[in-house]
């Protein structure tokens, strides 16, 4: 990186900071937002089946051929992005040339699926890993899961992607965030002609960030800062240490193979993972919510809804719950003060839009908002725009 380019850097980094400070305070809670409508509404995101009975080097073709301009765009941006970090070109070259070689490391079907995706798209195989590497390691977000008095259980989740991704001077947006919004996708997986789980997900990803598995439970997941971070794990893997799971295919086969809230709750805790992480999990029963507090190896903490001590709903974003959030980042308040605002009486899908309508709980980086009801099996979502004045994240 030669000095002009760090000059420039520094410079987009302190204006960015800025307009966190001068945007990133709380507004009103949101009201009246549902069903979405206005400049922060960019439209609905799509309905695609995937068949759980194809092989599935074939499942994602539907989607990929839809896709495949918007798929092949990102990956570029994500390249460009990666160039000029790195000047010499050797972070494109570890894409081209080692990523290749650890899709055969990678479980069924997970390897056949990015394989098929590859073919379909037309993509290098090292970028369509590149692409699915970056959810285990850069997802920000807001996840909400509540009971209302008649014991129904709700799950919302914002899904903040692309932090310190690009940032466009012109127009005050991140450029990855930008570029992922056209890739949202509603996947209805089925088996047998039958609805196994939905999902609210990014073409050409194979894993599951938000998804509902109708009757029975929700599930988001939320990315962990913390030291012992995912790039390690990925190193890890790519050396040939292997003995943890990545974290997005954890959250895809729960949703695609586990039948209850509680056999889920105990498989998010309990397998090693290549990251940190929070699961946030719903059940069909009240009392039936919770954040599980992840390191690589174990749960360090599981935080449950809790009638009987006022504790209606468990909110997360992306620190610790017993811990302040960090100053510069603190969505959490806001999104519990607006919770709290809302009362539990009034908790429906659209107060929980409202929630995660609200400045900064929805900021720049919000791709999607999804809305999900255990006992209806419903799964809506929408996606997301913040025009100024907004804070970066
Ligand atoms: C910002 O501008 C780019 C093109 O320069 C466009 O693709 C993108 O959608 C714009 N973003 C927003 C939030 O308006
Ligand atoms: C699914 O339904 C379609 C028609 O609705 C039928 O042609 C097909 O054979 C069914 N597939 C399975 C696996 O049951
Ligand atoms: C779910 O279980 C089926 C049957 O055992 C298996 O074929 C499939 O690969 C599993 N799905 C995932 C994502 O692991
Ligand atoms: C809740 O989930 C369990 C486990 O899958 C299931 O046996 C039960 O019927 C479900 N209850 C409701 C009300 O859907
Ligand atoms: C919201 O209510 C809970 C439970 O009463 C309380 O612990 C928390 O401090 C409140 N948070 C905010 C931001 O109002």
């Amino acid at each position: 990186m030669n000095s002009h380019r760090l000059c420039c850097a520094l410079w987009t980094f302190y204006a960015i900071i800025l307009t966190r400070c001068l945007h990133g305070q709380t507004e009103e809670c949101r009201t009246g937002m549902y069903p979405p409508n206005g400049p922060t509404f960019k439209g609905d995101v799509p309905w695609y089946t995937v068949d759980l009975n194809e092989p599935p080097v074939k499942r994602w073709n539907g989607v990929v051929k839809d896709k495949k301009n918007e798929l092949v765009a990102v990956m570029q941006a994500i390249k460009e992005l990666a160039n000029s970090l790195v000047h010499s070109g050797r972070l494109v070259d570890l894409v081209d040339n080692v990523l290749p070689l650890m899709l055969d490391t990678l479980p069924y079907p997970f390897n056949e699926e990015i394989r098929g995706i590859a073919i379909s798209s037309g993509a290098p195989v090292g970028e369509v890993i590149l692409f699915n590497i970056f959810y285990e390691v850069f997802t920000v977000c807001t996840s909400v899961v509540a009971e209302d008095t008649s014991g129904n259980l709700y799950h919302g989740r914002n899904l903040d992607f692309g932090l310190l991704m690009g940032w466009n001077h012109k127009n005050h947006s991140w450029i990855i965030t930008d570029k992922l919004k056209p890739l949202a996708v509603n996947v209805d997986f089925k088996r047998n002609n039958a609805t196994v789980f939905k999902s609210t997900s990014f073409a050409g990803y194979v894993g599951m960030l938000t998804g509902i598995r109708p009757k029975q439970f929700t599930l988001t997941m939320n990315e962990r800062f913390n030291f012992d971070g995912g790039y390690v794990g990925i190193f890890e893997w790519i050396l040939g240490k292997r003995d943890g799971m990545w974290m997005g295919f954890l959250t895809r086969t729960v949703l695609e193979n586990v039948t209850s809230y509680e056999d889920a709750k105990t498989q998010l805790a309990l397998t090693k993972l290549l990251a940190p992480a929070y699961f946030i999990l719903g059940g069909n029963q009240t009392g039936q919510g919770c954040v599980i507090t992840r390191t690589r190896i174990n749960a360090l903490d599981v935080w449950e809804i809790d009638l009987k001590l006022g504790r209606w709903y468990v909110l997360e974003t992306n620190y610790d719950h017993w811990e302040e959030p960090f100053i510069l980042d603190d969505r959490r308040t806001p999104a519990m003060k607006c919770m709290n605002k809302t009362t539990q009486a009034y908790i429906s899908f659209k107060t929980m839009y409202d929630v995660l309508s609200t400045k900064p709980v929805l900021n720049k980086l919000t791709t999607y908002t999804t809305l999900m009801e255990v006992s209806s099996g419903k799964l809506e979502s929408f996606l997301r725009d913040c025009p100024d004045p907004c804070s970066p994240w």
